[in-house]
């Protein structure tokens, strides 16, 4: 192995610069050449390559975003825009690729390794947190650390004027940001999509949460594949208790920002992770750390499989809400 591609594709995750950054430095040490692929899979199928050494990679470590930028590619899932992909990585003479992304990223790496020669390694990078084979993703520690910020700022405001909030979070279809961002920020309420709704039982645990004296209280949802849904949750709960209540959908402020020291280093370790293992041959695999140990994990297996969100992270957030 000689040379080597690297693309972000899908939502982009604070943290990912760090990943481009560690993945080029490590490979240039290693005696890898590196191009990046600018705007993900779109990128690679419009052929728009850039050579990238340590120095083209400097100063990115603390910035938001992907500074290859990214898309959401439908061509990939055309057998001929998989092929031009392939064709453009060819003439590049890249025979690893190495994608940053969500599971939607890893079917279309995964698509391109089954198809031509070429050899791909996965690296989690979501602010969803919903890929199996990691504990967590780049970019997720981020997005709940903005999101806290938020609601600490909303609790601000609620508590003054003694009011009930609803605050919806990203996540795509799991409940990841809003369990921990819920725990962090001390909800009093949490709706996620891993726990069926009973909008009764909400209400009467509003209801309580006044009895016993509460002066704000903040429903945190999640957004559950239905961006702004939090709006009806809101109106339904208001027409059955008849509270005045105030919604904030916090949006995509969520994705953006300067990486946390804990994505930081987790993008770093990945980065290297992916590079190593391209070298010792691996193919059709991710990157991901569990229990503080790196480990390779089959790329299929990262959509195939769901991953488990802990339970007694629910169980604590409601023992605290009393
Ligand atoms: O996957 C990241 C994410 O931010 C999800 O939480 C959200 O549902 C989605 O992307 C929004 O995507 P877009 O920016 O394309 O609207």
């Amino acid at each position: 192995m000689q040379r080597v591609a690297v693309l972000t594709s899908g939502g982009d995750a604070p943290g990912m610069n760090a990943c481009i950054r560690a993945i080029v430095r490590c490979a240039s040490v290693k005696g890898l050449e590196v191009v990046g692929i600018k705007r993900g899979f779109s990128g690679l199928i419009a052929r728009e390559a850039v050579e990238l050494g340590p120095r083209e990679v400097s100063n990115i470590l603390q910035s938001g975003g992907t500074f290859l930028g990214t898309s959401r590619c439908a061509e990939m899932f055309t057998a001929e825009g998989r092929q031009r992909a392939l064709q453009f990585l060819e003439e590049q003479r890249v025979d690893g690729l190495l994608a940053l992304g969500g599971d939607g990223t890893f079917r279309g790496a995964a698509a391109l390794a089954d198809e031509g020669s070429i050899k791909v390694l996965g690296v989690p990078a979501t602010i969803d947190n919903d890929v199996y084979g990691t504990d967590f993703s780049i970019g997720f520690d981020t997005a709940i650390n903005t999101a806290l910020e938020s609601i600490d700022r909303i609790r601000d405001t609620a508590q003054s004027l003694e009011r009930l909030f609803f605050v919806e979070v990203m996540g795509r279809t799991r409940g990841f940001i809003a369990l921990h961002t819920g725990l962090a920020t001390g909800a009093d309420e949490i709706l996620i999509p891993e726990i069926e709704e009973d909008i009764e039982e909400l209400c009467q645990s509003l209801r309580r949460g006044y009895k016993l004296g509460k002066k704000s209280l903040i429903v945190l949802v999640a957004e559950g594949g239905t961006p702004g849904r939090t709006q009806e949750i809101a109106r339904e709960v208001g027409r059955k208790t008849g509270y005045d209540y105030r919604v904030c959908i916090l949006g995509h402020v969520q994705r953006g920002g300067s990486p946390t020291a804990r994505d930081r280093i987790l993008a770093s370790k990945l980065g290297l992770a992916a590079v190593e293992a391209l070298l010792e041959g691996k193919n059709k695999q991710m990157v991901g750390e569990v229990g503080g140990q790196l480990i390779l994990i089959p790329l299929e297996e990262t959509w195939q499989r769901r991953k488990e969100f802990d339970a007694g992270l629910l169980d604590l957030l409601k023992l605290l809400a009393t």
